[in-house]
């Protein structure tokens, strides 16, 4: 798995779609640029997700809010006092880390013990074993569920309670710093992930600004504006995608989690006490989006959460089957009246709507959809990423992104430089490009020109050779099959279009 992901990275990299932050100056630790191709495939994941939301649906609208603003709204929507991290140090290697991932990485340790043991008996005892109950009554396997099960429980509890029981139970159970090995601690403390910044000039008047953690909050304080200006009914929504910024202390997985990221939110703002309904309604609706996708429902799983946030009384994510395990893609939140009360109780206006139908004033409850823009991009480039074994033995490195989302739809390849094979390719060009992200290639041998747009993604090679003087036919190629066709030139934007519209 780990060298699938270093593939990932490399191959990243290599093709033009990510590259680290300021690399010339050795990178910015998680801080990642889109080069030319990671710009476009992630426009269209933007643009899948947009038309899906607002274009699809008569009652939701988008907004593109600042990314900057009025400091109280932090203060309101509780991230100043609460959106924090617990660190510990390590005294002798002044290393920091953050304290419940320490408890929970040793407790997945526990947990890969139990599963060596039931992989054992698994190839043991064949296909009479029974799973349930070995893990159920073999004295070794029970203890280590137990003693797992034993410390999540009480670093959840301290997590709420007393983050020094945390410190204690990383005592009690011999943690070590994982890079040096000493188990000399500091306390516990909470980090808050907002990155400050200044407004204003002067230093006695300048005012402390935070670069937004999420985009949720633009679209709360909008939530009014919104709704008159567009004369909304409730229930309706507010779309926005865009930049967000968090002080990540574990950022490891390349675009995984980052230090400035980009989400795509929706706020559907609810008649009290319709929540739930909406709630299963967006769970199904986002699932059945990602699906559309055709990455493979086994890789999706609902991951429903037990202990809520304190402005939400229902939370569930998306979980995507990355190249480290099944991980958090989207996260589903009835966040019920919370943020709208505390921007009304924090700016003293009313952000209260008139519903015509019940002849009544209130604070709508909000169903909220959060995905993360880069995290789709890792789930799409890493499940596409293949390497393929041909009939004649030799391998191919291709990848297979939904057809949809591909940065450039076709290439077209004069099959050689002459004989006026090149003019007709830029004809062709010409013609697509109104329509399409089409590129146009004459290096090389043709074989190794399939080869590279198969790394980039190319869902069609367009082929000119010199039967095109004569028939102006071309042959189409088929990156998945490699299949290839003959057909006319005018039939060219029919067999794309057909392929790649959304
Ligand atoms: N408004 C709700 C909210 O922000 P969240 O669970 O903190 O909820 C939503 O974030 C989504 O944003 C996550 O499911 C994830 O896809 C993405 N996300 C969060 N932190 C991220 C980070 N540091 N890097 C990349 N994506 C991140």
């Amino acid at each position: 798995q780990e060298d699938i992901f270093k593939n990932v990275v490399s191959h990243a990299k290599e093709y033009g779609f990510i590259f680290p932050s300021s690399e010339v100056y050795d990178g910015l630790s998680a801080v990642y640029d889109y080069a030319q191709n990671g710009v476009e495939l992630k426009k269209n994941i933007r643009e899948y997700w947009w038309k899906s939301m607002v274009q699809m649906n008569e009652n939701i609208v988008g907004l593109d809010a600042a990314i900057l603003m009025h400091p109280t709204t932090w203060k309101a929507s509780g991230h100043v006092d609460a959106f924090n991290d617990p660190l510990i140090d390590n005294k002798d290697s002044k290393k920091r880390y953050r304290a419940d991932v320490l408890v929970e990485e040793f407790a997945e340790k526990i947990n890969q013990k139990a599963q060596k043991e039931i992989e054992k008996a698994k190839a043991r005892f064949g296909d009479a074993f029974n799973e349930e109950e070995f893990i159920t009554t073999n004295a070794r396997v029970v203890e280590y569920l137990s003693k797992r099960k034993e410390i999540l429980e009480r670093l959840a509890k301290g997590m709420t309670d007393d983050l020094q029981d945390v410190k204690a139970l990383i005592e009690e159970l011999g943690i070590a710093d994982p890079e040096t090995g000493s188990k000399n601690w500091t306390d516990v403390k909470q980090f808050n992930l907002m990155f400050g910044t200044k407004l204003g000039a002067s230093a006695e008047s300048a005012m402390d600004l935070y670069l937004r953690p999420e985009t949720a909050q633009g679209i709360f304080v909008n939530f009014l504006n919104v709704q008159k200006s567009g004369r909304m009914k409730v229930p309706f929504g507010i779309a926005q995608t865009g930049k967000a910024f968090r002080n990540e202390i574990v950022a490891r997985q390349f675009i995984f989690r980052m230090r400035e990221f980009e989400q795509m939110e929706m706020q559907f703002f609810v008649r009290p006490g319709e929540e739930m309904k909406w709630y299963h309604h967006w769970k199904d609706t986002r699932l059945k989006w990602h699906l559309s996708l055709g990455l493979g429902k086994e890789n999706y799983r609902f991951h429903d959460h037990e202990k809520l946030a304190h402005y939400a009384n229902a939370a569930a994510d998306i979980e995507f089957n990355f190249p480290f395990g099944f991980k958090e893609l989207e996260g589903i939140h009835s966040r019920t009246d919370f943020d709208l009360k505390a921007h009304e109780e924090y700016s003293g206006r009313k952000l209260q709507y008139f519903d015509p139908e019940l002849n009544e004033n209130y604070v709508p409850y909000v169903v909220e959809t959060s995905v993360g823009l880069d995290r789709m991009f890792l789930a799409v480039f890493a499940t596409s990423l293949k390497e393929e074994t041909l009939e004649d033995g030799s391998t191919r490195t291709v990848l297979e992104l939904p057809a949809v989302l591909a940065p450039t739809k076709a290439a077209v390849l004069p099959l050689v430089k002459k004989d006026g094979l090149p003019e007709i390719s830029r004809k062709i060009i010409e013609d697509l490009k109104w329509d399409f992200n089409v590129a146009y290639d004459e290096k090389d041998a043709v074989g190794r020109r399939y080869r590279r747009q198969d790394a980039l993604g190319t869902p069609f090679c367009i082929t000119v050779d010199h039967q095109t003087l004569e028939d102006e036919t071309v042959t189409i190629r088929h990156r998945d099959t490699m299949k290839q066709d003959r057909v006319k030139i005018t039939e060219l934007r029919g067999i794309i279009e057909n392929e790649v519209s959304m």
